[in-house]
């Protein structure tokens, strides 16, 4: 008994020892050639700076964002080396030797800007804003080696670097198939690592209405539920499965609030007139027909739309939206708009009706339904507009006569960006090709999870410019910048979702941030493996393949 008792603490001692022990002298050295690539690197003569478990992460005292900052920092450099780094709130007069300060230098020119500096005394992230020094701290990440390591020698150097795009965006499909609160947050994560700073959370759908709203219990109750899912592309066989789910308020704000701490807005997309089955399954007098309605099992687009003939209809949206400008801060609401087949509106005396009543006629290719929809949108987006808030819509708003205060999600292709920047809307770039990250990365898909179709490789996202060369000079600050979407029709579980997403975030990330002229493929594939050994360290899913062979068509 004794010598079991003695003989197993010495076990572990000798075990410990063996793991720790070649730590002891493990050195290894910063690279700043990350993604994306910074704007500027210029390396600066002298020797490395030691970052070592001896170094503190300063901060100005009494800034509760810089301290977060600071603690996000102290996380990263734990999770990538195992070097703990205490934070210390300071006066700016303080002695900053030997450290990694955190500043604020209003006179830098882009407000997400930032610059890091490194000397052999040590290293400061200065930003104009707290977003500035966040992006800066995301360099100084990706920058340090990963693995277990005691030292991490910096090169001096000053990085200056700035976004090229103002909206650098990816879009969640919560409806098709729904992904708890910590799924949203590694997805957040994700993004965080990759320089976005807009979450479009498509919330609502046919196959389920994912929103807790208090005054209508019924969206989530009923709405959120479905008997069964189709299998595959819309095949004759249905699983019988119940499945849905829905994220109460409470929720919706934590995950709101996890994002802000990342420098990200989430926009909501509350789908309307179309994709609206869930909400017609719950109340079913918001449609022509008065249902019955069920969430559905299927895929596509269904005939059965919102009624906007009834005034109950667009009570209803305000209501919703009432609620949804209380939960999402940001100035944005989308309000959908795709997919609309006005089939019940012919139909509907009270739609009808309400085309009579409003004046609205056909003009040219422009049915009077086309223009209904219009008219509805357009209330919608004075309503939003009272309360200081701003619509984005699918590019189909284009042909509904909405004015120019509606900014325009370019989806069916790109064409309809440039048209829309030259009409006088903002824009943001969301091409289906090759901005769909739910389509194949390869032509030979068939060792692929099944996707929806389509193909863009990691080749065809690098390569996307989101402003088209004929746009006129004065009309390129219209394209706010670029977005990839992730429906899930076909995605199931999360490492599904990273699946599909990495590593074409990272290309996309690169051409948010880079200027064109500075794009440059084969060095992107140079510095993207060092990016995929942070996908490794956080266990997230990434396709492999697309490192070898990133354009397999
Ligand atoms: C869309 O893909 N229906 C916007
Ligand atoms: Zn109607």
């Amino acid at each position: 008994m004794q010598t079991k008792h003695l003989l197993f603490p010495l076990l572990l001692l000798l075990c410990a020892l063996a793991v720790a022990m070649p730590m002891a002298s493990q050195t290894s050295r910063a690279d700043y050639r990350i993604v994306p690539l910074p704007d500027r690197i210029d390396g600066v003569k002298g020797s490395d700076f030691r970052l070592t478990g001896n170094c503190l992460i300063n901060y100005s005292t009494g800034n509760r964002e810089m301290e977060r900052n600071a603690q996000m920092l102290s996380q990263y450099v734990e999770d990538l080396t195992g070097i703990h780094l205490s934070i210390r709130p300071t006066l700016a007069s303080k002695d900053q030797a030997g450290n990694i300060t955190l500043a604020l230098d209003p006179s830098l020119n882009n407000d997400e800007g930032y610059r890091l500096t490194v000397t052999p005394r040590g290293v400061e992230v200065t930003g104009k804003t707290a977003a500035g020094v966040f992006y800066g701290i995301q360099t100084l990440r990706k920058s340090l080696p990963v693995g277990t390591c005691t030292t991490v020698n910096l090169p001096p150097v000053q990085v200056t670097d700035s976004p090229r795009f103002v909206y650098r965006g990816m879009h969640l499909d919560c409806s098709r198939h729904f992904f708890g609160v910590e799924t949203v947050k590694r997805y957040l994560d994700i993004m965080a690592l990759h320089g976005m700073n807009r979450l479009h959370w498509h919330l609502t759908d046919d196959q389920g209405w994912r929103v807790e709203i208090k005054k209508y219990p019924r969206l989530t109750e009923v709405g959120g539920w479905r008997d069964g899912t189709v299998l595959g592309h819309n095949s004759a066989v249905n699983d019988g499965i119940r499945y849905g789910g829905y994220y109460t308020q409470e929720e919706i704000k934590d995950i709101v609030r996890y994002a802000a701490d990342r420098y990200i807005t989430i926009i909501p997309e509350i789908d309307m007139p179309g994709h609206m089955l869930g909400a017609l399954a719950a109340y079913p007098y918001l449609g022509c027909t008065g249902g019955p309605y069920k969430v559905w099992g299927q895929w596509g687009v269904t005939d059965d739309i919102l009624c906007v003939g009834k005034d109950i209809t667009l009570d209803f949206v305000k209501d919703v939206l009432d609620e949804v400008m209380q939960l999402f801060p940001g100035e944005y609401i989308h309000i959908g708009g795709d997919e609309s087949p006005r089939v019940r509106w012919q139909q509907c005396p009270l739609c009808q009706e309400r085309i009579s009543n409003e004046g609205i006629r056909a003009q040219g290719k422009q049915s009077a339904e086309a223009l209904l929809q219009g008219w509805f949108t357009t209330q919608v987006q004075h309503y939003l507009a009272e309360h200081g808030r701003r619509i984005i819509g699918w590019d189909e708003l284009l042909g509904c006569d909405v004015d120019t205060t509606a900014t325009i999600m370019s989806w069916t292709g790109a064409e309809p960006g440039a048209k829309g920047a030259k009409l006088g809307h903002d824009v943001i770039m969301t091409p289906n090709t090759p901005m769909y990250f739910d389509h194949y990365q390869t032509k030979n898909y068939w060792n692929e999870p099944t996707a929806f179709g389509g193909c863009a490789t990691l080749k065809m996202v690098y390569d996307f410019e989101p402003v088209a060369a004929d746009l006129p000079a004065e009309m390129r600050h219209h394209i706010l910048g670029a977005q990839a979407n992730v429906w899930t029709e076909y995605i199931t579980c999360e490492p599904q979702i990273q699946y599909q997403i990495l590593p074409r975030m990272a290309a996309l990330a690169e051409l948010q941030w880079l200027q064109p002229e500075d794009k440059d493929f084969q060095d992107f594939m140079t510095r993207l493996p060092r990016l995929v050994e942070i996908y490794k360290l956080y266990g997230w899913t990434y396709r492999a393949r697309s490192l070898t062979h990133p354009d397999e068509q």
